[in-house]
């Protein structure tokens, strides 16, 4: 509603300002009981209070002029009271909070399901990661990590690579820009194995050692179907006194069919790596047509998994330079390493490697 111009005054009894007066606290009182919103309160402030065009100030200007001297105390005396009742009013107006209408649309349906969150789960390599460490674990092996950005010392050079490797080529391991002015052995790379933790294990503690460390490893490789410049391996190296090569193919047979499922068959190749002699492929019977032969073994029924053998009396000499009870005439041991994503791959049937890393939440959402 809008409110009535202010009249001039011309009785200043008692009974005549009582009625001025009345009449506008009830059209102050009618206006703040319509206010809803802020916008609304904003104009009533202005309306009644404001300095210049406000209502009261009206009042004040014309009637406390106009009223004869005896008059202007008991004027003024209500014109305090009404300023004090308009001062109130958009105080409560001010603190009333939202107005029911502004409420009833942020009212929320307490019987509507909510906004469903997803819930994480381990990422497949993670998963396959665990598993294959959780199988040495009940071996007795303890789990140890090391740092991906290495040294070339760790990552060859006490691994038995000779200087001239291909390995060391940049062409095949990622190194850190800016190290030529650093020894050779003392320049930083990104790992290409986990194998240099073999050697900061056994420099840190004496013989026996049954240690596994699974993680993350990078080399200079274009990706396709099945290689990533980035992928995870998960390495062991077992330490003792009387550890044979029967050891290193009982251990790995059981693995593999704890993996796999007990009627999956291993089978040892002669390989090379600098760091075990002998050296060892292990192949393990196909998964998928059982040794048959089949597209996904090239019909030779055999699928090469991972590298092995028994450690290099080479190595063992780079850690008796820490660690002195790594005397080959002492103790023996042996090594293996193997790729996490190809056994992932194998496990889950994934044909791409490249489908762990992208991130694409219809591949991952199947491990949930
Ligand atoms: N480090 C080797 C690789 O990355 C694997 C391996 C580990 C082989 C331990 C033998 C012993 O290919």
């Amino acid at each position: 509603m809008t409110n009535e111009a202010i009249p001039n005054l011309t009785a200043f009894d008692e009974a005549a300002l009582d009625k001025a007066f009345a009449a506008l606290e009830a059209q102050a009182r009618e206006a703040a009981r319509a206010l809803d919103g802020e916008a609304a309160v904003e104009a009533f402030r202005l309306e009644w209070l404001g300095r210049k065009q406000g209502r009261l100030n009206e009042v004040s200007g014309r009637w406390l002029k106009a009223a004869p001297p005896e008059a202007k105390k008991a004027l003024g005396v209500r014109f305090n009271a009404l300023k004090a009742v308009v001062e109130g009013l958009l105080d409560a107006a001010l603190g009333a909070g939202p107005s029911e209408a502004a409420l009833k649309a942020e009212a929320i349906d307490i019987t509507l399901p909510g906004t469903r969150r997803l819930i994480g789960a381990e990422h497949p390599i993670t998963r396959t990661m665990i598993e294959i460490v959780n199988v040495f674990a009940a071996l007795g092996y303890s789990v140890g990590v090391g740092p991906e950005v290495e040294t070339d010392y760790y990552n060859f050079e006490c691994m038995n690579f000779p200087p001239g490797h291909p390995a060391r080529d940049t062409q095949d391991t990622l190194v850190v820009a800016g190290q030529e002015r650093r020894p050779l052995r003392d320049r930083l790379l990104l790992r290409t194995h986990t194998s240099p933790v073999q050697m900061r294990t056994m420099e840190q503690q004496p013989p026996p050692v049954r240690i596994v460390i699974p993680g993350k490893v990078h080399r200079n490789d274009a990706a396709d179907a099945t290689h990533s410049p980035i992928f995870h391996q998960v390495e062991g190296l077992c330490v003792d006194t009387n550890i044979t090569f029967s050891d290193l193919k009982g251990t790995l047979d059981h693995a593999m069919k704890a993996l796999f499922g007990s009627t999956v068959k291993t089978r040892f190749f002669p390989s090379f790596f600098p760091f075990t002699e002998p050296s060892a492929d292990v192949q393990i019977s196909c998964i998928f047509c059982g040794g048959k032969g089949c597209r996904k073994c090239k019909q030779s029924g055999w699928i090469e998994l991972l590298g092995c053998g028994m450690v290099d009396p080479a190595v063992f000499a780079f850690a008796a330079e820490k660690q002195p009870a790594y005397d080959a005439k002492q103790i023996s041991g042996f090594a293996f390493g193997m790729g996490v994503e190809r056994i992932a791959m194998m496990k889950y049937g994934i044909s791409e490697i490249g489908q762990f890393f992208a991130g694409d939440m219809r591949f991952l959402s199947q491990f949930v």
